[in-house]
């Protein structure tokens, strides 16, 4: 089947991200297109008004009404093996949050591990890094990321009442492609960074952004809720919980803050 779409060419004096985008007004996900068999030049950027059926973590959906919120991805085939993939994940979660620092004020903003971006608390920002692989070696990274923009309250009120948008948050409407433009000019310097630097100091941006280290957290990897301190993220991303007087790594779960008062 042949998929309508438009190309936006976007001003963005980007390096490494294609300056033109691929825009649709519905498909069922921007990740799944990019994973399936189209050849794309690294940095290829696909947008959509709506997804049908938007992916998000461990097996969820991702939903926004149309043209309310910013659903797109990112195709990497370049560079990519000299890095750890996890580092995609920390390097998107810290673009997107400095992407956000016009619109939002830095106190406000927060990554939460492994990739939520949170205003006041609350999720503003979906990440989704899927790959490409054959004979056990990556050929290709998706960054598949979603940002609530202008839905209102009634929106998250339905389900999803510990997530957020920018209109929810500040009382003003954004635009969605200026939203797009400093989150895309985010990317792409810190995806130049990666190249050029060490990939810890990714991580070491991640952990300055994150407030949430050394706090009372609690930890669902979908069999068992712990309980303990967020000590550390690992050499390898995942997230160190000091438990029952003995550290524990997670690669796969959801937290939540403890607080005096309740959760997060
Ligand atoms: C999460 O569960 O937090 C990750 C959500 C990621 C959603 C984005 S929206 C654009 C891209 N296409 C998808 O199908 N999913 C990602």
């Amino acid at each position: 089947m042949f998929l309508k779409y438009k190309i936006i060419k976007s001003k963005l004096k980007t390096t490494i991200l294609q300056s033109e985008i691929i825009h649709f007004k519905s498909i069922d996900s921007t990740n799944k297109y990019l994973l399936s068999k189209h050849n794309h030049p690294n940095g290829t950027v696909v947008l959509a008004d709506f997804q049908t059926a938007g992916r998000g973590r461990r097996q969820r959906i991702w939903q926004s009404p149309e043209a309310e919120s910013l659903l797109f991805s990112i195709f990497l085939n370049e560079n990519i093996q000299t890095v750890p993939l996890y580092s995609f994940t920390f390097l998107t979660a810290v673009s997107v949050y400095e992407g956000l620092l016009p619109f939002i004020p830095q106190n406000h903003l927060a990554l939460k591990w492994p990739n939520d971006v949170l205003i006041n608390g609350k999720k503003v920002c979906g990440i989704l890094v899927e790959t490409k692989t054959s004979s056990n070696r990556t050929n290709s990274i998706v960054i598949g990321i979603g940002i609530n923009v202008n839905q209102d309250s009634a929106f998250f009120q339905r389900e999803l009442k510990q997530a957020t948008s920018l209109f929810c948050s500040t009382g003003c409407k954004f635009s969605r492609m200026e939203v797009l433009s400093s989150v895309l000019i985010s990317i792409d310097k810190n995806l130049m960074e990666l190249q050029q630097r060490v990939y810890t100091d990714v991580l070491e941006k991640w952990k300055n952004y994150c407030p949430y280290l050394g706090e009372k957290i609690k930890v669902d990897d979908d069999k068992n809720i712990y309980e303990g301190i967020f000590k550390d993220i690992s050499q390898n991303g995942g997230l160190i919980l000091e438990t029952g007087g003995k550290e524990k790594i997670f690669h796969a779960a959801d937290i939540s803050i403890v607080k005096e008062n309740g959760n997060l």
